[in-house]
């Protein structure tokens, strides 16, 4: 049994930690600055599964108070892909409909649910079932990189065809409870593609030299939902420099790229910016400045909330870890103090953690509760133990690799 007074003194210092102060976005409250990211594990047939239901509610009751479903596709056929990715769509809805009443039953949660879409990473392979498997891959430019193609390049028709699905889907959101979307634009999938100088070679009004203003169709879908989904409804918008094709990949090559480009996303509706790094504290433009992460650069030029993320608690970085097999370590002390640190510094204003909270599904209420010995490391092949299907995905990419894509 704790003693009294130091069961005081947790609790005092529980109201004193900014990990545990709440924020407010747009009159909602978020009981703490952990954020669940998207994490790819628990569909199976292009739908939710029991699992999903079960694993996001266990999530919102007593941890993150963001929570984020997996990466999930608007209903296009470019947008099918494994089996193991949901897709947001009258046919799924009841599944969906299950993990909101599951993630809504706790209070002081955000619930927001990720559209994402593969654009060229998408391979249509004999042992995965894709039920369009003529309908070719879609992105900017026809290409995963610099001259390396996959698939066609959009036409006007695409583009429209694809961002009315992005609108459905963030309406099926909105209809069964969630409190908004995150629009997925980074690791090079296909928003990401448009940001990206070496895969956006377009001469129309989507394409140009400067990231502001690659961003046109991200923010154009951005403008979309808002208009459809109406004021209160929260739109994040996730973007990254690296790719998993590229780690070192940039769609921004100096900071000041960074301004226009974010208020261009600004402007067109997004209330929340999820910086995807591959470590959080990592300098993002050590020539310009040896310490500063992307997220403290995002944060400096917008009045918009910023979610920051990579490597929180371990000691490898996701890509490593996932695609490259390197095991992580343990290291949750050392990172908190850094993690709160930046939110003091106002470097952002949420932290989230990927696959320390897969291991540790009681990450937050450990960390309250000080039990660090507790906590274990992310081991892939126990964790995603019932998550093949990601295993898959990283075959997936080294599949294109091996392509040459
Ligand atoms: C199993 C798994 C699945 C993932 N699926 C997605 C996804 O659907 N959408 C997304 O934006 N990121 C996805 N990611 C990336 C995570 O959101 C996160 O950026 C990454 O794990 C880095 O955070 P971490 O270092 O705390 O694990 C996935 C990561 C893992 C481990």
């Amino acid at each position: 049994m704790t003693h009294p007074a130091a069961e005081a003194e947790a609790v005092d210092d529980i109201r004193i930690d900014p990990l545990y102060s709440p924020f407010t976005l747009k009159n909602r409250t978020i009981r703490n600055r952990f954020v669940l990211p998207a994490m790819q594990r628990a569909s199976f047939g292009f739908r939710p599964t029991d699992w999903m239901v079960e694993s996001l509610g266990r999530a919102a009751s007593g941890g993150a108070g963001v929570i984020i479903s997996e990466g999930s596709s608007p209903d296009h056929p470019a947008a099918y892909w494994q089996p193991v990715f949901s897709v947001i769509g009258r046919d799924t809805i009841d599944g969906w409909r299950r993990v909101a009443d599951a993630v809504l039953r706790s209070e002081d949660v955000l619930f927001l649910m990720q559209l994402w879409h593969p654009g060229a990473l998408r391979l249509v392979t004999e042992q995965m079932h894709n039920p369009f498997p003529d309908q070719p891959s879609l992105s900017p430019s026809g290409l995963v990189r610099e001259g390396h193609r996959n698939g066609v390049a959009m036409t006007s028709q695409d583009l429209e065809d694809t961002k009315r699905a992005y609108v459905e889907s963030a309406l099926i959101a909105q209809e069964i409870g969630a409190h908004g979307v995150e629009v997925h634009g980074c690791h090079g999938y296909l928003l990401d593609l448009f940001l990206w100088h070496e895969t956006n070679t377009r001469t129309d009004e989507y394409g140009g030299s400067t990231l502001a203003q690659r961003a046109a169709y991200p923010a154009e879908i951005v403008a979309a939902i808002r208009e459809a989904t109406g004021p209160d409804f929260i739109i994040s918008f996730r973007f990254s420099q690296w790719k998993e094709i590229d780690y070192t990949a940039r769609i921004a090559e100096h900071p000041d790229d960074l301004a226009p480009f974010l208020a261009r996303m600004e402007n067109a509706g997004v209330d929340l910016f999820h910086v995807s790094t591959r470590r959080f504290d990592a300098a993002a433009f050590p020539e310009v400045d040896p310490r500063r992460s992307l997220a403290s650069w995002v944060k400096g030029m917008t009045e918009v909330p910023v979610i920051a993320i990579g490597s929180v608690g371990l000691t490898t970085d996701w890509a490593s870890d996932l695609l490259d097999n390197q095991e992580a370590q343990l290291q949750i002390e050392q990172d908190l103090d850094r993690v709160r640190s930046g939110l003091i510094a106002h470097d952002f204003d949420f932290i989230a953690a990927g696959r320390a909270q897969i291991a540790n599904p009681e990450l937050i209420s450990r960390i309250r509760d000080r039990e660090f010995s507790q906590l274990r490391t992310f081991d892939k092949p126990r964790d995603l133990g019932g998550g093949d299907a990601y295993i898959a995905d990283g075959q997936i990419v080294h599949e294109a690799h091996k392509r040459g894509l």
